[in-house]
């Protein structure tokens, strides 16, 4: 088959590799039909993520259908159509059983396997370990690009965002950060109808994006003199109730600091590689809550329940659609996102 093959750091090419082959009785190999590319592997391509081996095949998200079954996978059969999740789960470990798969015991690398540890999703086919307790059944009547970012993003900007930060009615919530990931925040805070919803960016088109089909209710450019006063001016009670942080570095967890009211929340998304300055002589005192993890998926089944009855719609966040052989193609696009007004891709059989 071909696949997208990391090299090491600023390497890779699509390449002709083995057809994976079902190892354990627990796995399923899965066609991928459609996959995306996330800022994770953007990270693992700058040399960030050492547990990324040379030779290994990229991706942690897909849909796809069924080709193979092993023989402890028998709730799967071929010509299902499947959700590939990026954060798979024995569900039998201590943390499996208590919903928290990001710290799977079973693999001796934690729940994020996909692409990491083990051949990924940006391939023809796919081995998913686990295969039948992390893969998702896909509803007969929804497309690829309907469901495709259940694998990572929407259970990421909803778990690590909204349900961390305990969005709450009437809330107001600044999102800093409206890359795919920030603009999914923004879309499932909506499930709490929070009061105002204000998108922090450097980059205008994201921030018009935001307002126009995520929900935000204001948008105010981070790169422009004086804007912290400008979100404190929406939030004239001491600051905002939530602040997600979806960028990953020191200076806009910094910012949430600065902007969240007494009692309020600060709930990290982002990927951080340098250490940050928690201000604890200030935030102790106001009863500032702190949160930041890996995403553990196990809202995956409810989102797919919204997208099916259409209280959730996700294709606003694809802005760009290749096929699988013009996957070098995708990644220029993708990590020039700005110059190409790109939120994600999609990259189909
Ligand atoms: N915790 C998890 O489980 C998890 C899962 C997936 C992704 N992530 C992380 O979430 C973060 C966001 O992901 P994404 O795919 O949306 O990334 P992205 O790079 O597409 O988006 C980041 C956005 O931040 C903006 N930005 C950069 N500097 C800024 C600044 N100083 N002020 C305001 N905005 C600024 C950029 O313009 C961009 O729109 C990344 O760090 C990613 O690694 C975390
Ligand atoms: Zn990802
Ligand atoms: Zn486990």
């Amino acid at each position: 088959m071909k696949a997208l093959v990391f090299h090491g750091p600023g390497l890779k090419s699509w390449d002709s590799v083995p057809d994976p082959r079902i190892q354990d009785p627990t796995d399923v190999i899965v066609q991928i039909d459609t996959t995306t590319i996330c800022g994770s592997d953007l990270h693992i391509l700058k040399g960030d993520v050492a547990s990324v081996k040379p030779g290994t095949i990229l991706g942690h998200e897909g849909v796809g259908t069924v080709v193979e079954v092993g023989k402890d996978a028998g709730k799967f059969a071929v010509g299902d159509r499947v959700v590939v999740p990026a954060i798979t789960t024995c569900g039998t470990c201590a943390y499996c059983r208590v919903g928290k798969a990001a710290h799977c015991m079973s693999t001796g690398v934690g729940g994020w396997v996909l692409g990491n540890a083990t051949n990924g999703t940006q391939a023809e086919y796919v081995r998913v370990p686990f295969g039948e307790t992390s893969l998702h059944r896909i509803p007969a009547d929804l497309t690829d690009a309907e469901i495709i970012y259940v694998s990572d993003i929407i259970p990421t900007a909803y778990e690590m965002g909204v349900q961390n930060g305990q969005v709450a009615p009437g809330d107001t919530v600044v999102v800093i950060g409206a890359g795919p990931v920030g603009l999914s925040a923004m879309l499932t805070s909506q499930f709490m109808s929070p009061k105002r919803i204000i998108a922090v960016d450097l980059d205008d088109n994201r921030l018009e994006q935001a307002v126009a089909h995520f929900g935000a209710t204001h948008a105010v450019n981070s790169g422009r003199e004086g804007w912290m006063d400008e979100v404190r001016a929406l939030s004239p009670v001491g600051g905002a109730n939530v602040v997600i942080e979806a960028v990953g570095i020191p200076s806009t967890l910094e910012a949430a600091f600065d902007l969240v009211r007494p009692c309020g929340r600060v709930a990290n998304i982002g990927v951080h590689g340098h250490p940050v300055t928690v201000p604890m002589d200030r935030l102790w005192i106001a009863n500032i809550t702190i949160t930041m993890g890996l995403v553990n998926g196990v809202t995956a089944p409810m989102l797919i329940d919204l997208i099916e009855a259409g209280r959730l719609d996700i294709k606003p966040l694809t802005t760009h659609t290749f096929t699988l052989d013009q996957f070098e193609q995708a990644y220029d696009v993708f990590s020039h996102a700005a110059a190409n007004d790109a939120l994600k891709v999609l990259v189909t059989r």
